[in-house]
């Protein structure tokens, strides 16, 4: 019932997580959670300009990779209505589109979605709108239907109670509604094989803490929030028998670009001998990438990792390296699961 809105076009209405969409589209412009102030507050932001949008994905405030990925694709619709207004030529809403799809430059789902919209500039307004809308669905389908998928095959691989450790968000906020990885712990929950959630904080801005926890929390699931540094420990000590994490982009021999901290996951699960599942939409396998070395990985401000909030916590003076992803190769990757299929990129499965 909840997703009947996704099937009627029926505007924003609240999604399976209890959220309202992460990205929506009404009527000339594009609608976002700003998802910097959650959990304190829930805060939908109109965006009407290119700028608004690029400046939306700079900031997180529309992040993960499905996301921002359908707000590429609105991000051109909204360029197109300008254009309209304005009287711009149909060559500006291309330069638009190519100014979009470099906003973030890690996950593969911000340049996919733009060119996915980008043949239908020529044909106005309404045709890239329709576009946008199209993929935002094709994203809540794919969550729908690699939920089914990936919880079999994580049952299958670990036996029931499935205890789950995550990194990052790559739920119902990361995507256009449903989610990844957190769709898979939403059918675990249901199909009453899900034990307790282990929950990376993820330093710097804490994607884990404060966004999977919101999640968790509207879904009632019993869950934990650990310092990112506890997660190979949970693994060790067998508190967890699963590692289930989604992806910015996978290249072709299966290494998997997902955010940094989710490679020490896949070598403690290795050497425990637990699965490391990645689930992802096809919209994030990148078989033009031939392995994890020619992913450009973003680095990002210094200060995210020298302040906490508005305070300095280093000397002064220090520096810091601020990597956004890490890679991890093929040979740690158990499955990848999409809504089309499972990769197995450690027993040599390419894309
Ligand atoms: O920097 P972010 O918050 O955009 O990073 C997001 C992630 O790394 C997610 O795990 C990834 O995009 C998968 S979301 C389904």
């Amino acid at each position: 019932l909840v997703w009947n809105h996704v099937l009627m076009n029926e505007g924003p209405q609240i999604s399976p997580s209890g959220l309202p969409p992460t990205v929506d589209w009404a009527g000339d412009h594009a609608v976002i959670i700003d998802q910097t102030l959650l959990p304190a507050e829930l805060r939908l932001v109109a965006i009407r300009t290119v700028d608004e949008m690029i400046a939306a994905i700079k900031r997180l405030a529309v992040r993960g990779a499905p996301a921002i990925g359908v707000a590429g694709a609105m991000g051109v619709a909204v360029a197109a209505i300008a254009a309209e207004r304005e009287g711009r030529p149909v060559a500006w809403v291309h330069l638009e589109a190519d100014r979009l799809a470099v906003a973030r430059p890690t996950a593969v789902n911000l340049r996919w979605a733009v060119e996915r919209v980008r043949p239908a500039i020529e044909f106005g307004a309404p045709a890239v709108v329709a576009a946008a809308l199209a993929i935002r669905d094709a994203d809540i389908a794919s969550g729908m239907a690699v939920a089914a998928r990936a919880a079999d095959l994580v049952i299958d691989l670990c036996g029931t109670p499935v205890n789950v450790q995550t990194h990052c968000n790559a739920g119902s906020l990361a995507c256009a509604e449903v989610g990844s990885a957190l769709s898979v712990v939403r059918a675990l929950h249901f199909r009453g094989a899900l034990g307790v959630v282990h929950v990376d904080e993820t330093r710097p801005l804490l994607q884990g803490a404060r966004l999977t926890a919101y999640e968790m929390n509207a879904l009632g699931v019993n869950y934990r929030v650990q310092v990112d540094g506890a997660g190979p420990s949970a693994i060790r000590l067998g508190l967890v028998n699963c590692v289930l994490i989604g992806a910015d982009r996978i290249a072709a021999n299966g290494d998997v670009c997902n955010k940094v901290g989710s490679y020490p996951l896949a070598l403690a699960a290795a050497r425990a001998g637990i699965p490391f599942v990645v689930v992802a939409p096809e919209s994030t396998l990148d078989p033009m990438t031939p392995d994890g070395t020619a992913i450009e990985v973003e680095e990002r401000s210094e200060d995210e990792v020298l302040l906490w909030g508005d305070r300095h916590i280093c000397p002064p003076g220090a520096r810091a390296w601020n990597p956004a992803f890490d890679v991890t190769p093929a040979d740690l990757v158990s499955a990848v699961v999409t809504e089309a299929r499972v990769i197995r990129p450690n027993r040599g499965e390419r894309l």
